[in-house]
C-alpha cells in the first residue's frame, strides 16, 4: 500500500541544549533478532545435493537450466545484497533513561495539545519538555509539528544520553490501527536513514491510554514498518548503501513471551514480504518462469519439514490436458513451469485444506493483441506475476510461522504472454483441462487462461477453499483506483474472512459483484465462451470467466490486486496480498 513519506530530514534542525543528567538504565529486555530473509537469487541451485529429496517430486528436467536462462540476456545478475538485521528489544524502562543514536516519540495531534500555559497536557511530552528545558515544545512550534500522519521532526542534543530526539506523528485515528503504527514505523527507519543512526529507541506519548492487546499489536506493526522501511531493493544497482540501523528498543509497550512470539510473527510476515517485491521488482530478462520455479523450490526446500514442491513442464501439463495455460505459454521461448507447494504440519490432523493461486505472468506484452499506446504500461508487465509473488511470500511467512491443522495447496501456472510464429492467434480456440472450449477474442486477456488450468488443478488437490490473485484487469483500477484490491466470491463466509484478515494486515479490499447477467457478453458463437467481453464492467467479466473453472462444491474467492501491486511512486513492488493471506491462513488454522 502506497504510504505517504516523510520529510525528516529537511526538517532536521539542530539545537543546542543545556546538558541533562541521566541515570544508568535498568531495563528487563527481551532481545530479538529479526531474522532476514535468505537472499533470492543468489544462492546456488535449490537443486543442491544436501535437500531431503524424498521431499521432492521434482519432475522437472533441468536441460533448460533457469541459470542459463539469465545469463542469455543483457547479462543482468541481481548482486547479493546482504539482509537488513535489526535487533528488536521490548523494555519496560523509563525514556529518560535511555541512551543511543535517537529517541523518537509517537504522538497524535492530540498529543500535541497545550494548556493555557503552553505547556503539553500529554504528560510524557511534558516531562521530556521540562528535561529539555522548554526544547521540545518550541521546535514543535517552529517546525509546525502538529502530530499529523506522515510528519516528523528531529533534533539534536550534543551532550544528552540520545544524540537526537525524534517526533513522529501518528495522525487521527482515522485510518486502521495497523495502517498508523506501521506508518510510525517507516517514519523512523526514515529518520534513522537520514541522520544514519545505528540504534534507536521508539516509545508512544500515550502508551498508557491503550489496552494491553493493543500494546501488542502496536509493537509489531511498529517493528514491521521499520523492517519495511529500512528495506531497500538494490540489487540491480551496481552501487548501494548498506543500512546502518542496527538495534530498536521499543519501550512501554511491554516486554515477554507474548511480545516476542508477536514480534516474531511480524519478521516472518516481513520476510515474505520482501521475497513477494524482489520477486516482482526482478526483471523479466531475469525472472523467467524458470527462475520463479526455482525460487519457490527454494522455499519449500529450505522448510522442507513442512513443504513438498512439485513443478510440472509444458509436456506434464499437455498430459493434463491444460490447453488453455499452454495456449498463452506458446510463443516464449521461456518455457512454462507450472509451480505446486503443499504445506502440511509436521505432526498433527489437518482439519482445512486450502489453495492459493496466483497469476504468474513473468511478462505480459498483450501478445497479438500487443500492448500499445500511452498508459498500456508495457514496460511495466513484469509484475503481472503479483499474484504468484503474493502466493510465494505468503508460503515463505507460513514456512517459519508452520501453523497448525491446516493444508495449504500454493498453485501457480508461470508463463510469460509473448509474440511468435507459434503463438496463439487472435480466434483460436483453447481446451481448458476442465473440457471447456475458449475462444480467444483478445490474446492479451491472458491472466484468465493460465489461472482457468491452474483453478481446475486447484479443486482437484481435494481443498474447501480457494483463493486466487491476479494482477487481472485494467477495469479494476478504474474502478478502485492504485491503492484497493477488488475481491468476487459467492461465499459471504470467504468475504467476511478475508475482511477481517484484512482489518489487521491493513492492506485495502473492497468487495465487488458477480454479476451474472453480464456473462450475456462472454458468449461465443463456436466455442462455449469468449475470453473477453467488452469494456463495460472489465474486473467482473474476467471474475465470471474464472468461474467456470471452479468446482460448485469449493468456496472460492478471485482477488483483482491490478492496482496495488506496484507503487509508482515509489517505483517499486509493494508485496501486496502476502500479509492479508497469512492472516486468513491462521484464521483457518487450529
Ligand atoms: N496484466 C493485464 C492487466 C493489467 C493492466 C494489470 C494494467 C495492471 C495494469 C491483463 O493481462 C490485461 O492485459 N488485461 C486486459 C484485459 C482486456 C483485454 C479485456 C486489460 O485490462 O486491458
Ligand atoms: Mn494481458
Ligand atoms: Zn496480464
Amino acid at each position: 500500500m502506497a504510504s505517504s513519506t516523510c520529510a525528516a530530514a529537511a526538517a532536521a534542525v539542530t539545537i543546542f541544549a543545556s546538558r541533562l543528567r541521566l541515570c544508568s538504565v535498568r531495563h528487563s529486555s527481551v532481545l530479538l533478532r529479526f531474522a532476514g530473509h535468505r537472499h533470492p537469487f543468489s544462492s546456488s541451485s535449490a537443486f543442491s545435493s544436501s535437500l531431503p529429496r524424498r521431499h521432492f517430486r521434482h519432475r522437472h528436467r533441468m536441460a533448460h537450466s533457469a541459470a542459463a536462462t539469465r545469463a542469455a540476456l543483457g547479462l543482468t545478475k541481481p548482486n547479493v545484497v546482504e539482509a537488513p538485521q535489526i535487533t528488536f528489544s521490548a523494555k519496560e524502562i523509563d525514556f529518560a533513561e535511555w541512551k543511543g543514536d535517537i529517541l523518537a516519540v509517537a504522538v497524535s495531534e492530540k498529543d500535541m495539545s497545550k494548556d493555557s500555559d503552553s505547556k503539553f497536557e500529554n504528560s510524557t511530552l511534558k516531562r521530556l519538555d521540562e528535561q529539555l528545558g522548554g526544547l521540545l515544545a518550541e521546535t514543535s512550534a517552529e517546525e509546525d509539528f502538529t502530530g499529523k500522519a506522515g510528519q516528523s521532526t528531529i533534533l539534536r542534543l550534543p551532550g544528552f544520553g540520545f544524540k537526537r530526539i525524534g517526533l513522529v506523528g501518528l495522525g487521527q485515528h482515522s485510518q486502521s490501527a495497523t495502517t498508523s503504527y506501521r506508518g510510525i514505523g517507516e517514519a523512523v527507519a526514515a529518520v534513522a536513514k537520514g541522520s544514519q543512526a545505528s540504534n534507536v529507541a521508539i516509545l508512544l506519548a500515550s502508551a498508557s491510554d491503550i489496552s494491553e492487546e493493543s500494546k501488542l499489536s502496536a509493537a509489531s506493526a511498529i517493528a514491521s514498518g521499520i523492517v519495511l522501511g529500512v528495506y531497500e531493493d538494490n540489487r540491480f544497482k551496481s552501487e548501494s548503501k548498506k543500512a546502518q540501523l542496527k538495534a530498536v528498543d521499543i519501550i512501554g509497550l511491554g516486554s515477554g513471551p507474548e511480545l516476542n512470539q508477536k514480534l516474531k510473527y511480524a519478521s516472518d510476515v516481513c520476510s515474505g514480504v520482501i521475497f513477494g517485491k524482489e520477486l516482482v521488482n526482478a526483471p523479466a530478462n531475469v525472472l523467467t518462469p524458470g527462475v520463479l520455479a526455482e525460487e519457490a523450490s527454494k522455499v519449500a526446500s529450505l522448510y522442507s519439514d513442512v513443504f513438498t514442491a512439485t513443478i510440472l513442464d509444458a509436456e506434464q501439463c499437455k498430459e493434463l490436458k491444460m490447453g488453455s495455460y499452454l495456449g498463452v505459454a506458446a510463443a516464449s521461448s521461456n518455457p512454462p513451469h507450472f509451480i505446486h507447494l503443499c504445506y502440511k504440519p509436521s505432526s498433527g490432523d489437518v482439519k482445512r485444506k486450502l489453495a492459493i493461486v496466483g497469476k504468474g505472468l513473468t511478462f505480459d506484452s498483450g501478445g497479438y493483441n500487443i500492448k500499445t499506446g500511452p498508459g498500456c504500461m508495457i514496460e511495466l508487465m513484469k509484475f503481472d506475476m503479483g499474484g504468484s509473488a503474493a502466493v510465494f511470500g505468503a508460503a515463505k511467512a507460513i514456512g517459519q510461522i508452520k501453523p497448525p491443522g491446516v493444508e495449504i495447496h500454493f498453485i501457480v501456472a508461470a508463463c510469460e504472454n509473448m509474440i511468435s510464429g507459434t503463438g496463439m492467434r487472435p480466434g483460436d480456440i483453447l481446451t481448458a483441462s476442465n473440457g471447456k472450449t475458449i475462444e480467444v477474442n483478445n490474446t492479451d486477456a491472458e491472466g484468465r487462461l493460465t489461472l482457468a488450468d491452474a483453478l481446475v488443478y486447484a479443486c482437484n488437490q481435494g481443498v474447501e477453499k480457494v483463493i486466487d490473485l491476479a494482477t487481472l484487469t485494467g477495469a479494476c483500477i478504474v474502478a478502485l483506483g492504485p491503492n484497493i484490491a477488488g475481491f468476487f466470491t459467492p461465499s459471504d463466509e470467504l468475504a467476511n474472512e478475508v475482511s477481517e484478515a484484512s482489518d489487521v494486515s491493513g492492506e485495502k479490499f473492497w468487495r465487488m459483484p458477480l454479476e451474472e447477467s453480464y456473462w450475456e457478453s462472454m458468449k461465443s458463437g463456436v466455442a462455449d465462451m469468449v475470453n473477453t467481453g467488452g469494456r463495460q464492467g472489465g474486473a467482473i467479466t474476467a471474475a465470471l470467466f474464472l468461474k467456470q473453472f471452479v468446482d460448485e462444491k469449493v468456496q472460492w474467492m478471485h482477488i483483482d490486486m491490478a492496482g496495488p501491486v506496484w507503487n509508482d511512486k515509489k517505483r517499486a513492488a509493494t508485496g501486496f496480498g502476502v500479509s492479508t493471506l497469512v492472516e486468513w491462513v491462521l484464521k483457518n488454522s487450529s
